[in-house]
């Protein structure tokens, strides 16, 4: 039992390393490279803006991994607890922005179906935001160069239905059973990661009385679903 309490202590305190200690400063970092890359400290060359834009998204990386760590101590509970009448069209806005220039770094183009109406619906903003996040840039991620990634958005009478389709590396039907679980990675993945992007997509989506179903195919790509209900 003492055993039990240490590692629970050593837990929450490695979590509250990652927190604060981890991105504080590279978010402090992220912000002196933007306000460079929006010419505040002078004019910059192509060769300089392409390496601040790199640096930016490697640091950009290292906060989503954090973030994905510190999903293990929220609960769907307390996400529960943050859902309100949100807008979803903002949400998928916001997300495009956030992912625009990893897909342009991996030469893979977006392609965004949402249409001008607003469709409101009760969700957590900021969780959703996360989980789409993951979802969009594993469909970057694992793409080929010239690849293509789609984004729909389906308002139905009791339900909002949320797509997001690569034509990419896909996953085997070895591999399928387990993504969804924790610091599960694909064995043919070679770029870098952790493994625990699907499992928070699933822990958010859950969260909302939602549900997630994947389908896909090696070698030509993947199609992820999200059904939300309109509660
Ligand atoms: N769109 C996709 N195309 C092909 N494989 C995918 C896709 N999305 C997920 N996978 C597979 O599922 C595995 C788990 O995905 P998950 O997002 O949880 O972890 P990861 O991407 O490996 O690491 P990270 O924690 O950085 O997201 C991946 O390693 C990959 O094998
Ligand atoms: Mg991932």
């Amino acid at each position: 039992m003492e055993e039990l309490e240490r590692l629970k202590k050593l837990n929450s305190k490695i979590l509250s390393i990652a927190s604060h200690d981890l991105k504080s400063p590279l978010a402090v970092v992220q912000n002196y490279l933007q306000l460079i890359l929006d010419g505040y400290t002078g004019e910059i060359n192509e060769k300089q803006k392409n390496i601040l834009i790199r640096s930016s998204l490697r640091i950009k990386e290292l906060l989503d991994i954090i973030d994905n760590i510190l999903y293990f101590r929220i609960d769907e509970e307390q996400i529960a607890k943050d859902i309100k009448e949100t807008d979803l069209k903002d949400i998928f806005e916001s997300c495009k922005q956030k992912v625009i220039s990893l897909a342009e770094e991996k030469g893979v183009r977006l392609n965004f179906d949402i249409q001008d109406v607003s469709i409101k619906i009760k969700v957590s903003e900021n969780h959703l935001k996360k989980a789409l996040d993951n979802l969009l840039r594993n469909a970057i991620m694992y793409s080929e160069r010239g690849g293509e990634v789609y984004v729909k958005l389906k308002d139905e009478k009791k339900s909002v239905r949320i797509l997001v389709e690569d034509s990419g590396i896909g996953i085997s039907k070895d591999d399928l059973p387990y993504i969804f679980d924790e610091f599960y990675r694909g064995k043919n993945i070679e770029t870098r990661g952790i493994g625990l992007g699907l499992s928070v997509v699933k822990k958010i989506v859950s969260s909302h009385k939602g549900k997630i179903n994947v389908e896909s195919e090696e070698s030509k790509g993947t199609k992820f679903e999200i059904v939300l209900p309109k509660i």
